[in-house]
């Protein structure tokens, strides 16, 4: 059931890869809510053909654009202000990749090339993004850009790697462009850091399978799925939260406030028992 919370308002969403994908539902319940899309992600991404069906779905174009490359998010832009025929009212930046982690290399071997593509994809393109969107004077008063990021900005999980460093970065150009947006044009900006996700990005953390379970025992809400983490974005666009911005909003079932809990403790305790025995 909808509630036509983006009724009238138009949007572009990038990172829809297949159905698992946190942006995919995103574009579903924004459909779903009135909202008129444009669907992106990079070529390659286009390539392996998963997109056209959710842009079929939501009706909605699908243009192609790399999100590190300044270039082609202009294009991407101007396309988009000529499709929606003027400005437009929502962003979802929903892009993460480490060559890194894809490699199997640990946060003491990191390879320094890979290291910069990371930064450059899962956090520098926010800023890229959002410098094109406030240039081109893209989006309508009382317009909304979130990006996605997790709780390993602030605290330390081994197996996150480089990718913490580019949720901090990530969250610190939030905070910064937020600012510069809010003055200029009111335009909100804001994260969602979300649980662990059953996703193509999600499971090629280290020890993902292990860190979903201990998350899901650790939050006493349980984990947020990728259809909850969509319905919280859509209120984000949406007129119900106009003076949000420049937050990082956690949307992960209480698990960046615990700090134990009977569950996991007594998991912990069996194990050490049956470890003695
Ligand atoms: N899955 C999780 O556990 C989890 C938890 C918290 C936050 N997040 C964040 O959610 C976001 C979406 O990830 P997801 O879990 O839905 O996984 P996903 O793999 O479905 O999405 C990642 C997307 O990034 C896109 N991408 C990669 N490089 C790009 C580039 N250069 N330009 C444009 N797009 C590019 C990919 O094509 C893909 O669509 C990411 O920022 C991720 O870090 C995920």
């Amino acid at each position: 059931m909808g509630y036509n919370l983006l009724k009238g308002k138009k949007g572009i969403i990038f990172g829809a890869l297949n159905e698992q994908s946190i942006a995919w539902k995103v574009a579903q319940i924004a459909r779903r809510e009135g909202a008129e899309i444009v669907l992106t992600n990079t070529p390659l991404a286009l390539r392996m053909g998963t997109l056209n069906a959710l842009a079929e779905e939501c009706q909605a174009k699908v243009i192609a654009a790399d999100a590190t490359d300044v270039e082609g998010l202009e294009s991407l832009v101007d396309e988009a202000l000529g499709h929606f025929g003027g400005k437009f009212d929502f962003v979802l930046h929903a892009i993460g990749m480490s060559l890194n982690i894809r490699k199997g290399r640990t946060y003491e071997n990191l390879d320094y090339g890979m290291y910069a593509k990371t930064l450059d994809i899962s956090a520098m393109s926010f800023h890229k993004l959002l410098q094109t969107l406030h240039r081109k004077d893209a989006l309508n008063e009382w317009g909304s850009v979130v990006g996605l990021s997790y709780v390993a900005a602030q605290r330390s999980f081994f197996g996150y790697n480089d990718m913490a460093d580019a949720k901090s970065l990530l969250e610190s150009i939030t905070r910064n462009f937020g600012y510069v947006y809010g003055r200029d044009r009111r335009v909100r900006v804001n994260t969602v850091s979300q649980s662990p996700t059953m996703t193509t990005a999600g499971s090629g953390v280290q020890g993902f399978d292990g860190l979903f379970d201990f998350a899901e025992r650790l939050s006493p809400l349980g984990n947020a799925s990728a259809e909850e983490c969509a319905n919280f974005c859509v209120t984000l666009f949406s007129d119900l939260t106009r003076k949000v911005t420049m937050q990082n909003l956690f949307h992960d079932g209480g698990f960046s406030t615990m700090g134990m809990s009977e569950q996991v403790m007594e998991l912990y305790q069996a194990g050490h028992e049956a470890k003695k025995s």
